[in-house]
């Protein structure tokens, strides 16, 4: 099986009613925890890089390993995403890559830290849907600022600073014609973001039933989705870690927003920490050992367990093999003749 379309991928979930992680991948242990998950529970899979990601593994080794996957799982479809492109330039590089599938984060100017104007993110977005479609690729907008900061990337603050107003998301969606939108909730990128199990005051769910309530055929993107259970803290504080008491976004809240339009759930820092608490305990508990895959292993069965189980909950298990990948050329076709719509269907208020 070809890699696969994100947009055929999250229109698959839309019919079926369910969400799809998007998590993110430095390494090949990373990508084979996705993959062993994605087999154990049959499910679809996104498999995202971001900017810091390509830099640090290289783009030829990280795609490479992409194929890797595709060739060993051929029952699985895989959409291979650009997570936070900050330009133009970083998404036309990953689409003659092989991408099949791209953010714009427009809502950040290029430094990936200050928020942009509405008329500049639409405008960088716009032109990177103008590359992509003819190219058979997929296109995620962010509309809205998430709050934290990851490897450089981000506007900082809580979250709070610039929730998405559903007007501009409609605005934003008619505008720039993407595949789905990113939204800001409330939600930070990291492992610290909220001090306590978040309400209705600081977890804005209200704001994404409203969004769904005048897009209500647009596929709706929520990053900064890891629950950062509390188990997983405090394995890594058992063995010698020093990580802050913090809460993560709720599953029954990820699951409250997947009723509601939600098809892709962007899930990094659950992963981080299961690798990180698993490398831990091996290193404290037997502090003779030194080679690497006496903790790689533990580190890759901790991944694929939080993701299987993720999968789970999202819904997407049990999908993979619902439906035959359309070529990236057939799907070129499709945007040009219009039978892939890009025009959001738009509710009254
Ligand atoms: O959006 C942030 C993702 O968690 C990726 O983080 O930029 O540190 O690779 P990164
Ligand atoms: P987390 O930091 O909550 O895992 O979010 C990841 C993300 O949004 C990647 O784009
Ligand atoms: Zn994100």
């Amino acid at each position: 099986m070809p890699l696969v379309s994100m947009r055929q991928l999250l229109d698959e979930a839309a019919k079926g009613g369910y969400g799809v992680g998007a998590f993110n991948v430095n390494d090949m242990e990373q990508i084979q925890a996705i993959m062993a998950a994605a087999k154990e529970t049959n499910s679809p899979v996104i498999i995202q890089a971001s900017r810091g990601a390509r830099a640090f593994a290289q783009d030829r080794f990280l795609f490479h390993l992409i194929l890797a996957a595709n060739e060993l799982y051929p029952e699985i479809p895989i959409a291979m995403h650009q997570d936070h492109g900050n330009s133009f330039e970083t998404c036309k590089s990953a689409i003659e890559l092989g991408y099949t599938s791209v953010m714009m984060d427009g809502s950040l100017k290029e430094d990936g830290k200050t928020p942009s104007t509405f008329e500049e993110n639409v405008a960088v977005t716009k032109k990177v849907v103008d590359f992509a479609h003819p190219r058979g690729v997929t296109v995620e907008g962010e509309i809205g600022v998430l709050g934290g900061v990851e490897d450089g990337h981000g506007a900082g603050g809580s979250g709070l600073e610039h929730i998405t107003d559903p007007d501009q998301a409609v605005e934003f969606a008619e505008r720039t014609g993407v595949d789905a939108l990113a939204i800001a909730i409330g939600t930070s990128h990291g492992a610290y973001k909220f001090s306590k199990k978040p309400d209705g005051s600081v977890l804005k769910m209200d704001v994404l039933i409203a969004i769904h309530k005048r897009l209500p055929n647009t596929h709706l993107v929520m990053h900064g989705s890891s629950s950062v259970p509390k188990d997983l803290q405090d394995i890594i504080n058992q063995y010698g870690g020093k990580l802050k008491e913090t809460w993560g976004v709720p599953v029954e809240e990820i699951q409250l927003g997947i009723r509601n339009g939600v098809r892709k759930v962007n899930v990094d820092t659950d992963n981080r920490l299961a690798i990180t608490g698993a490398i831990r305990k091996v290193l404290w508990t037997t502090p003779e050992k030194f080679d690497p895959r006496d903790y790689m292993k533990p580190a890759r069965e901790a991944m694929q367990k939080v993701v299987a189980t993720r999968m789970t909950q999202f819904g997407q298990a049990g999908h993979a093999g619902d439906y035959k990948p359309i070529s990236i050329a057939q799907i070129a076709k499709g945007y040009a003749d219009g039978s892939l719509t890009t025009q959001p269907l738009v509710a009254a208020r």
